[in-house]
């Protein structure tokens, strides 16, 4: 166990203050007692049944699961067309004119859709696609800022019943290119530009890069973010506007009715080997769980004005920017920058601008805003929010005392939400009408969701790996083109179990406390990275011999990534080399993986059969003494290594 996590464990053991919902809140909350934890108890596939009714079906299901371990199959038989529900549904009642959207660009321009004008424009574009030759099982591409053309783009795909693929715009062409290939995705849709921080990120031209010579991509669609962009190359043949692409046509689209157990998208994640993985996910099943949860984790309501600060490049835009406030009618909230442009009090304005009533963040956030000082949230008028809710990381309980005094005025309850790309949907979460909360655990399993604590050997432990005993509607359907390392990697620690990879405990009142990642990914300011993506794309430098990464606990981002690089013969190391190589990683995996200190050494500790000791690595980039050395084959070697990293870093 490494420190962090032993700190961690103190905290939680020392933690015990409980927060009961709030009687105002209880009052009006969709689920204030605890009636559909007995009722998923008594039968949980009839609970899901009742969640999935919430859906609009073209065809009503035959089966409501059938559980082949390790594949799930849910509704099947039933039909039914994700944007349909999204959108369609909405337009005979009063949320048809409605605002479904409001974004509000980095630069502070604004544009806002109701329901029957984003369904307008999604069906426009579905159409154009449509006239690509793209349909039903094509895989399509996402690489966009965030623009209300990203939201678009899914949903367009979804009524063609074209998969996609959302690749986060901070990826490098080399990220987005491997993720191409894998999905063999015949069209790529991106944008001139979008804005981080002032700057304009050039998508078009990283998405030139990445699909050169391609010879499946046919076509690149490119969202012109604003006139008077950055110039962009357009290929003949190959690459078309947007606007120009919608402008075509009548704009009528009807949706394809899917088959339940229809591919939605694939989402690629990192894993504990150097290539990240196709999270397949299913139509009706995730649709299901994404509604279920978003109506009774965030209390969604018709007034409310809910935003998700997520990207849409990860699961969490997916599933609770996109799919399931919008199935639900729910008035959205966009916002494409920096948390700190023009400066640190953007996202106060944006909630008091816009009344935002439900806020979901990431703990990295909150850590960030407590650093910049309690003055920026003082200044805006934020009593509109009611409700708090966090994602991506595990929790300190100071940042969670912060977030509920500074951000929620004392008033709103918050969510600690545990989840997956690969689970699809929320899997332990408090409901805030019913479940008292404590700072740092995100409480009990959302109903329907069976959870446990189990050892090595598959015995229930206070402590020890969280584990999944039973199938949910939006889990993984597989990793796209390798079903060995699906069972390999979820389904071969415990017999048709799965397993997160995350450890936990849990205490004497079934709270579940989250310790984090138990493998080879590290989460960095909520983002999951590889240390064996780092690994190879440090190796794959001329300069590198051989590479170890391991996380190291941060402050502010929870972990960061420490990097031990041994030269190849010759070379020399000094300062220039240790950026270069930072920027190596920026460009071959995406910036959010640049290691945050970059040590050289002449060699790094290895056992005598050869392998590299990072449990030994961990310890010095914690600064710990070091663990046991003796099955070093040069003991020397990590003394060093410690005395030079603690002289560096
Ligand atoms: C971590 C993001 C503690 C966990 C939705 C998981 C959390 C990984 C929490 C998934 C939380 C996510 N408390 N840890 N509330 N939420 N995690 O696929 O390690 O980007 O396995 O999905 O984030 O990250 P992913």
């Amino acid at each position: 166990m490494d420190g962090s996590r032993s700190r961690e464990i103190e905290v939680l053991l020392t933690e015990d203050r409980t927060f009961d919902p709030p009687q105002a809140f209880r009052a009006a909350a969709h689920v204030s007692d605890d009636t559909p934890y007995v009722e998923a108890g008594a039968d949980r596939e009839a609970f899901w049944a009742v969640q999935a009714e919430q859906l609009d079906w073209f065809r009503r299901w035959d089966n409501v699961l059938s559980w082949e371990p390790p594949f799930a199959r849910w509704f099947e038989g039933g039909q039914l067309n994700v944007s349909h529900n999204c959108l369609d549904r909405h337009l005979d009642g009063p949320r048809a004119d409605a605002t479904a959207l409001i974004w509000e660009g980095e630069p502070g321009d604004k544009r806002t859709y109701t329901y029957r004008e984003l369904h307008r424009e999604v069906c426009a574009f579905a159409a154009a696609l449509k006239r690509l030759g793209v349909g039903r099982g094509d895989r399509v591409g996402i690489y966009l800022p965030m623009i209300p053309e990203a939201a678009i783009a899914m949903l367009a795909c979804t009524r063609i019943g074209a998969p996609h693929s959302v690749v986060f715009g901070g990826f490098s062409a080399k990220s987005l290119r491997d993720r191409m290939i894998d999905a063999q995705a015949r069209v790529l849709i991106t944008a001139d530009g979008g804005y981080r921080r002032g700057g304009i990120v050039p998508l078009k031209q990283t998405s030139d890069e990445a699909v050169d010579g391609l010879e499946f991509v046919d076509h690149v669609v490119v969202v012109r973010r604003e006139e008077g962009g950055p110039p962009v190359d357009m290929r003949d043949g190959r690459d078309h506007w947007y606007h120009e692409l919608v402008a075509e046509g009548d704009g009528a689209c009807e949706p394809e009715a899917m088959e339940a157990e229809d591919i939605l998208y694939i989402l690629y994640t990192s894993g504990t080997t150097g290539k990240p993985k196709g999270i397949v996910h299913t139509t009706g099943g995730y649709l299901t769980q994404v509604v279920a949860t978003t109506k009774w984790v965030f209390d969604v309501k018709h007034d409310d004005v809910y935003w998700c600060t997520a990207d849409v490049g990860w699961v969490t835009g997916h599933s609770y920017i996109v799919y399931g406030p919008l199935a639900l009618g729910a008035t959205i909230v966009m916002y494409e920058g920096a948390p700190d442009y023009p400066d640190r009090g953007r996202f106060w304005k944006l909630v008091e601008d816009y009344g935002v009533t439900i806020l979901y963040t990431a703990p990295t956030a909150i850590r960030a805003f407590m650093k910049w000082g309690d003055e920026w949230p003082a200044r805006y008028d934020m009593s509109s929010l009611r409700l708090l809710g966090t994602v991506g990381e595990p929790i300190n309980p100071e940042a969670w005392m912060w977030y509920q005094e500074h951000i929620g005025g004392d008033r709103c309850p918050i969510v600690d939400t545990w989840w997956q790309t690969e689970t699809g949907g929320i899997m332990i979460t408090p409901l805030p009408g019913a479940v008292s909360t404590k700072p740092g655990s995100a409480t009990i399993p959302f109903p329907g969701v069976e959870a446990t604590i189990l050892d090595n050997d598959g015995q229930e432990a206070d402590s020890g790996y969280l584990a999944i005993t039973s199938p949910w509607p939006g889990m993984l359907r597989g990793i796209w083109g390798d079903e060995q390392r699906y069972r390999e990697t979820y389904w071969s620690k415990w017999d048709g179990v799965y397993f997160p990879g995350d450890g936990a405990r849990r205490d004497e009142d079934g709270y579940y406390w989250i310790l984090g990642r138990v493998d080879d990914v590290l989460n960095v300011a909520g983002h999951r990275i590889g240390t064996m993506e780092v690994e190879s794309a440090l190796v794959d430098h001329p300069a590198v011999a051989e590479a170890a990464v391991v996380g190291r606990a941060d402050e502010l981002k929870g972990q960061a990534v420490a990097a031990f690089v041994s030269l190849v013969e010759g070379t020399e190391s000094s300062s220039d080399l240790i950026q270069e190589l930072r920027q190596h990683v920026g460009n071959e995996i995406g910036a959010i993986a640049k290691p945050a200190d970059i040590v050289i050494s002449a060699e790094l500790p290895k056992t005598r059969s050869g392998k590299i000791m990072r449990r030994l690595l961990r310890d010095v980039a914690e600064g710990r003494a070091l663990g046991d050395t003796t099955t070093l084959a040069d003991p020397a070697v990590v003394e060093q290594l410690k005395a030079k990293y603690e002289g560096e870093a």
